[in-house]
């Protein structure tokens, strides 16, 4: 009988247990993120072109080659050019995909500006930072808060902490 009761506590506490991690806050903004960034739909790219930019001298990046995506909500901030608008800040929902490629036909990794305000991993300008690899492995944790990235994202020139239009003018 004793047994039992312990059998019956130990399987009671497991999925007591087992309820409060699958709903953790905020734990899942990285996987959330990779798949935003795996569905290339509605995305339109930098300057409207899909071709491989060589990187540039400001670039932190190890990777050779990237080009930039914007979703349609962060798509209404590029002008007729392609470029984004001077003096725009990004609004709630606005999602920037840079893709980082190693060689033409290998994509090492997604860094991703994300803005909602309302996420508990977003930065004082309401950015939530990612910088994951297309099979799942997160470089740098959202939970940093772009920590490693801001600093340089505030260089001179910058957009609203976006950088393509100085860089690639
Ligand atoms: C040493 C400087 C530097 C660091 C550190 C850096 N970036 Fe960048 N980032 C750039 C530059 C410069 C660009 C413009 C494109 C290029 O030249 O790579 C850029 C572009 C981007 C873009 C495309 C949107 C835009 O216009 O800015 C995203 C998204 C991005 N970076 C995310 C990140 C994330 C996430 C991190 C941190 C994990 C990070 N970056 C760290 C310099 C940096």
């Amino acid at each position: 009988m004793k047994t039992m009761k312990f059998i019956a506590l130990l399987l009671f506490s497991g999925s007591v247990l087992f309820q409060a991690s699958s709903c953790k806050k905020g734990t899942d903004t990285d996987k959330e993120m990779l798949d935003m960034a795996k569905n290339t739909a509605g995305f339109v790219w930098y300057k409207f072109s899909d071709q491989l930019l060589p990187k540039s001298n400001f670039s932190g990046h190890n990777e050779a080659f990237l080009r930039t995506r914007y979703n349609t909500v962060a798509a209404t901030m590029l002008d007729s050019t392609g470029k984004v608008k001077e003096g725009i800040i990004f609004p709630e929902g606005s999602f920037i995909v840079k893709e980082l490629w190693n060689d033409a036909s290998t994509l090492s990794t997604y860094a991703i500006l994300w803005k909602q305000y309302s996420n508990e991993d977003a930065d004082a300008s309401g950015w939530v930072w990612g910088y994951i690899r297309p099979d799942g492995e997160v470089r740098e944790s959202s939970k940093k808060k772009g920590e490693a990235c801001i600093g340089c994202h505030s260089l001179s020139g910058n957009i609203d902490l976006t950088a393509m239009n100085v860089a690639f003018p």
